[in-house]
């Protein structure tokens, strides 16, 4: 066995083998199963990305159709999960609340079959179809309301977004959501899909491997970043005049400015790229962003005192502006990336079982030896 020297937060160390994702952060390059994200944010939706994700090709006309049928027919909660939600705070995160909701549905479908295909695709099917519906959930219950059932007659997309806003949206804006979702689906071993694939190599309930990835992807250093944007757009920027004086203050401070940098990537995300563009078609179409001038010229000026050491926009650095555009709340920019990394989590899951070893890596032990016990009155 070759031993590895330690490497703080894993960096450069494969984890795992996979055939899901690619990256190629120095030139910017993302692919899942071989095709590039560019095409599949222009040719693929979300769930036919996702089928191809978690089995591997692209689904036939009859096998998208089937996938989309289950989904929709899933998508709403058992009562027992809505009363349960109705429990929580309405202070509280709704990632917190997410992952609650994830684990609980490990309550209610508790049968583990992991060796039954059959199973595998009831819990992909499940856990794709219901992660929306709880996210809006919490969002009309915490103002007080009841949640809104979904319709079958919209697409997952313009269902989500009937169920969070109570309005049928705009096909153009449930199109670019849908594109959003595409682009958030996977991305190799972050640490949320590491946090999943851990959890998996138990063999654990898949609600459960889910829940512990929600978890993972909340902080502010990967999935939460998103959130952290608007509010350093916002409360901490204002106007276009502090963006220079922002940037040269973090970096004095070593503070690390949101939505920029990425273990991966040594250039432009290219999914920051994509993201770029749609805020621009929603801004044409619906009106400007006022913080959206500042967010352009924080990248500019980010690019020029950091890009030296590769530091560049990631793709939470535009995705708030979008859904902002799109009447998503802030707190709600984080779940609705889990409503898309659903997807890569499940496909490791799947791939994981596929050839499982429980994960026990090794430490190095950096305490002492042979102390004695001190009774508590000599402490
Ligand atoms: N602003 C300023 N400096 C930065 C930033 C940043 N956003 N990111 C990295 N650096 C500097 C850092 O200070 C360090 O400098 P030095 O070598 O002089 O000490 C160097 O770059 C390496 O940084 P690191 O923290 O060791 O890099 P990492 O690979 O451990 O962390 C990261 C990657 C994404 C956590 C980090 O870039 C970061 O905290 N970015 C801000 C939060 C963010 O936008 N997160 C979203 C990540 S992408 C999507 C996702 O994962 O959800």
């Amino acid at each position: 066995m070759t031993v590895c020297e330690y490497r703080a937060g894993l960096e450069g160390i494969p984890a795992t083998q996979s055939s899901i994702s690619f990256v190629d952060g120095q030139r910017g390059l993302l692919e899942y199963r071989g095709i590039s994200v560019e095409e599949l944010a222009e040719k693929s939706t979300f769930l036919e990305t996702s089928y191809l994700l978690i089995w591997g090709e692209l689904p036939k006309k009859e096998e998208l159709e089937l996938f989309e049928y289950e989904i929709c027919h899933h998508r709403r909660l058992k009562y027992r999960i809505r009363d349960m939600m109705k429990c929580f705070p309405e202070g509280g995160h709704p990632m917190d609340a997410l992952q609650a909701c994830a684990a609980a549905l490990g309550l209610f479908y508790s049968r583990r079959a992991l060796d039954d295909p059959a199973y595998i695709r009831a819990a992909v099917v499940r856990l794709l179809a219901k992660i929306p519906t709880m996210v809006a959930a919490f969002q009309l219950m915490r103002k007080g309301n009841d949640p809104i059932q979904p319709r079958d007659d919209l697409d997952y997309s313009a269902n989500f977004l009937y169920m969070l806003t109570e309005t049928e949206p705009d096909p153009f804006a449930a199109h670019v959501f849908d594109v959003c979702l595409t682009l958030h689906a996977e991305h190799t071993i972050n640490a949320s899909t590491f946090s999943a694939l851990v959890t998996a190599s138990t063999l654990t309930d898949p609600y459960a491997v889910v829940a512990s990835a929600v978890g993972t992807l909340a902080g502010p250093l990967h999935g939460g970043a998103n959130e952290e944007v608007i509010t350093m757009l916002e409360d901490e920027i204002g106007t276009i005049e502090n963006v220079r004086p922002y940037v040269e203050h973090c970096i004095e401070k070593k503070a690390k400015i949101m939505g920029f940098g990425h273990r991966v990537y040594k250039v432009k995300d290219p999914r920051a790229t994509i993201l770029q563009q749609l805020a621009e078609q929603l801004f044409e179409k619906y009106g400007e962003d006022q913080f959206y001038d500042i967010a352009v010229e924080l990248e500019r000026v980010v690019q020029e005192k950091l890009g030296h050491k590769g530091i560049y926009a990631n793709v939470d650095f535009y995705s708030g502006l979008v859904y902002r555009k799109l009447g998503i709340p802030t707190d709600l920019f984080t779940p609705v990336f889990a409503i898309s990394r659903t997807a890569g989590w499940l496909a490791h899951w799947k791939e994981q079982l596929g050839e499982n070893r429980i994960f026990r890596p090794t430490q190095i032990y950096t305490g002492t030896h042979g102390n004695p016990y001190i009774p508590m009155e000599k402490r």
